[in-house]
């Protein structure tokens, strides 16, 4: 099936306290943004690019991003506003199926998304990159309350791949219950739809922190 991908890329970047939204900062000599989109238009299947920007962002017009597989949407207050402004645009007769990937996420390999695309199509349903916890993980004020069972705990990354018009279906029906949207998987999970976790590497870190930008740059430069 043909495959729309949604970039959110509508955020400031307050925890990166750069001078510029993090998307724009540069690693090995183009920006982040740029990073984070070639993977994905480096798919077979996917035919759309769907890129949420603020609608004053100053930034864009000088990336090399103007490929005509890119389509520009406004960007909303939340990120789960920018992904549902894309998603509504998207006709998804021609596309069924939706990969919504990061911006703040440079390091994403095709074979990652490849893997997630083949086993969700394989089970019919949707799921999301995901990497296990490795660390013991405590709950806890001040004071352990307990240990947390480790062996079913796992970071969310993205992308994330849905059936265009359940995951439309489902963050707009979560947004209007009030519910707490932080990515495509919750809102899937809240309106009881499957999630299928797909391991990815770990290297695929979202840029949150300055420190983050350096580690990024070591892990480009390892021959991966
Ligand atoms: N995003 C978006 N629209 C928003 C907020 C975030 O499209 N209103 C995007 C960001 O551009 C980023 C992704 O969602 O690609 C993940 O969000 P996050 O890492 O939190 O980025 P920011 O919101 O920009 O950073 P911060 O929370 O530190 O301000
Ligand atoms: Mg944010």
């Amino acid at each position: 099936p043909s495959i729309a991908a949604v970039i959110p890329a509508a955020g400031v970047g307050k925890r990166m306290q750069a001078d510029r939204p993090k998307q724009y900062l540069r690693l090995h000599g183009k920006t982040i943004l740029e990073h984070s989109v070639k993977p994905l238009l480096a798919i077979e299947a996917v035919k759309q690019l769907y890129l949420a920007l603020s609608p004053d962002d100053p930034y864009f017009a000088a990336t090399s991003l103007t490929s005509r597989q890119l389509i520009r949407v406004d960007g909303g207050a939340e990120r789960v506003n920018s992904v549902l402004n894309a998603l509504m645009q998207i006709d998804a007769e021609q596309m069924p199926w939706v990969l919504v990937h990061d911006a703040a996420r440079p390091l994403v390999r095709v074979e990652d998304i490849e893997q997630l695309i083949s086993r969700c199509l394989a089970v019919g349903h949707g799921g999301i990159l995901a990497t296990p916890v490795r660390d013991t993980m405590k709950r806890g004020q001040t004071l352990v309350t307990h240990t947390v069972e480790r062996n079913e705990l796992w970071h969310a990354l993205t992308p994330q791949f849905f059936p265009t018009v359940l995951l439309r279906q489902s963050i707009a029906a979560a947004l209007a219950a009030g519910v707490t949207i932080t990515d495509e998987a919750s809102a899937m999970e809240w309106a009881g739809e499957p999630v299928l976790l797909v391991e990815g590497h770990s290297d695929n870190l979202k840029i949150t922190r300055p420190a983050d930008l350096q580690l990024a740059a070591f892990y480009l430069e390892q021959n991966r």
